[in-house]
């Protein structure tokens, strides 16, 4: 069943809030045509593009990708260079045309670790969004999971030592010291590239995230890959613990 109507409009119920996907097999993409590595990231970022266009289009509101998580910086000096150009391509770009396309773009992660360049872009980027509601594309960069959560640990610390904080905490006032405050927990967490794990990715938010993966190297996902995950997520029964 098509997840649009003819009119174009997106059908609520069967497409979900949040998308998260893992960018996975890149290099291999490359390596299986004789390219370098760094070929397979250009047109992974190219894939992001398309698969962030088609989620606004089908009525996602939020899409969330890993894009350099913090162990990444262990690959070789030209990968990572190259995939640092890349993202201050694509944040250029999308600094271009979010105004005329009213879209929201954060970027979550250790913004201390970046260029002082990414950095800036990350602040403009803010900047517009703030001004606009509707779909959000969520770039996670410089992050790890762990770090996230360590993170959020350190501040809420410093809150309650400075008496701004309580030792009330709740699982919801945790979540606003997390890069993702405000953002709902995603519903659907794809990772395409054959792996089957979560890689330090969202661990505090994927709780209850349905996992949908499969071999297809992200290169080469398109938006029939995006529908047939959709349509599997349609198919499990969310019960959040309890019983139906
Ligand atoms: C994983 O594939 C991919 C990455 C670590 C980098 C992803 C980055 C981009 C696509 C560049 C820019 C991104 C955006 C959002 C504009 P891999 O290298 O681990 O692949 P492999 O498992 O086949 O080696």
């Amino acid at each position: 069943m098509p997840i649009n109507n003819q009119a174009g409009e997106r059908d609520k119920t069967r497409v979900p809030r949040h998308i998260a996907i893992i960018l996975d097999g890149n290099g291999r993409w490359a390596k299986k045509r004789g390219l370098p590595r760094t070929a397979g990231h250009a047109v992974g970022a190219e894939t992001f593009r398309k698969i962030a266009t088609y989620c606004r289009d089908i009525g996602v509101d939020y899409l969330t990708v890993y894009a350099f998580s913090t162990e990444n910086w262990k690959r070789p000096e030209g990968e990572v260079s190259t995939i640092m150009k890349l993202l201050r391509k694509y944040l250029q770009e999308a600094i271009d045309t979010m105004e005329r396309d009213h879209i929201r773009m954060k970027v979550l992660g250790e913004l201390e670790g970046l260029s002082p360049e990414l950095r800036e872009m990350v602040s403009r980027t803010d900047e517009i969004s703030q001004r606009y509601a509707g779909f959000q594309a969520n770039i996670c960069l410089n992050y790890g999971g762990r770090d996230e959560i360590l993170h959020a640990a350190r501040r809420y610390a410093k809150d309650y030592a400075a008496g701004k904080a309580d030792d009330s905490l709740t699982e919801e006032g945790f979540g606003s010291y997390l890069y993702s405050a405000g953002i709902p927990d995603p519903d659907l967490l794809i990772r395409p590239g054959g792996e089957q794990r979560i890689s330090n990715f969202l661990l505090w938010q994927c709780a209850y995230a349905e996992f949908y993966f499969t071999d297809v190297l992200w290169p080469d996902f398109g938006p029939k890959e995006l529908d047939r995950a959709i349509e599997v997520f349609n198919s499990r029964d969310r019960r959040y613990g309890g019983v139906k």
